[in-house]
C-alpha cells in the first residue's frame, strides 16, 4: 500500500498541505500528531511535560506503524521529529511515497512564532529552531522528493505533489 507521506521540519505546512493533497486526490487524510493526541487524551505539551520526549517518541512511532498498516491509501502528515528514529525512516520508505516539505529558517520562524503547542520550541525560539535544524541536518533527505514550501500556497504545493505521486483514490 503506497501512502503519500509528508515529512519536514515544524512549521513547513505538512498538515495543511496534506489535507489539501487528500482533498485533491480524493484520499483519506491522517495526521500523526492528532492521532497521538487522540489516543493519549491530552495535548502534546501535556505529554512532554508529564512523561517527557522519549515517551512521546514511543507513542509517535507506534501511531506511525499503525497508520502505515491502513489498508486504503492515505495521505499522512507526520510530526517534524518522526525522522529521528532510523526504524521510522525505514518503515516510511517501505510504506509510501515520501514528500519532504522544506522551508528556510525565516519561513519556519515566521510560522511558528506565536506557537505554544510545540514544546521543543519554548524559550528562545530562534535559538531552538537553529539548533534543531542543525541537529536534523540530512535526516529528511531520504524522501523521494523535496519541495520548497516557502513561496507557494498550500493549494499550489498540493497540486505539485498530486502530479508527482502516482494515482488518485477516487
Ligand atoms: C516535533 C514536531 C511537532 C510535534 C512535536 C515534536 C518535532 O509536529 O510532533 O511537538 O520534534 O519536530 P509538527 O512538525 O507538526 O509541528
Amino acid at each position: 500500500m503506497q501512502h503519500i507521506i509528508l515529512i519536514g521540519f515544524m512549521g513547513t505546512g505538512k498538515s495543511t498541505v496534506g489535507q489539501e493533497v487528500a482533498r485533491q486526490l480524493g484520499c483519506s487524510f491522517a495526521d500523526l500528531d492528532a492521532a497521538v493526541v487522540a489516543r493519549e487524551g491530552r495535548s502534546i505539551p501535556e505529554i512532554f511535560a508529564t512523561d517527557g520526549e522519549a515517551y512521546f517518541r514511543e507513542r509517535e512511532s507506534q501511531a506511525l506503524a499503525d497508520m502505515l498498516n491502513y489498508s486504503t491509501r492515505h495521505v499522512i502528515a507526520t510530526g517534524g521529529g518522526i525522522v529521528l528514529r532510523e526504524h521510522n525512516r525505514e518503515l516510511m520508505r517501505d510504506g509510501g511515497y515520501i514528500v519532504h516539505l522544506a522551508a528556510s529558517k525565516e519561513t519556519i520562524l515566521a510560522r511558528v512564532k506565536r506557537d505554544r503547542n510545540r514544546p521543543l520550541l519554548q524559550g528562545d525560539m530562534e535559538e531552538r529552531v537553529s539548533k534543531l535544524i542543525q541537529q536534523r541536518e540530512g535526516l529528511y533527505d531520504f524522501a523521494h522528493t523535496t519541495i520548497a514550501a516557502d513561496n507557494e500556497t498550500a493549494v499550489q504545493l498540493a497540486a505539485r505533489i498530486c502530479k508527482l505521486a502516482d494515482g488518485s483514490c477516487k
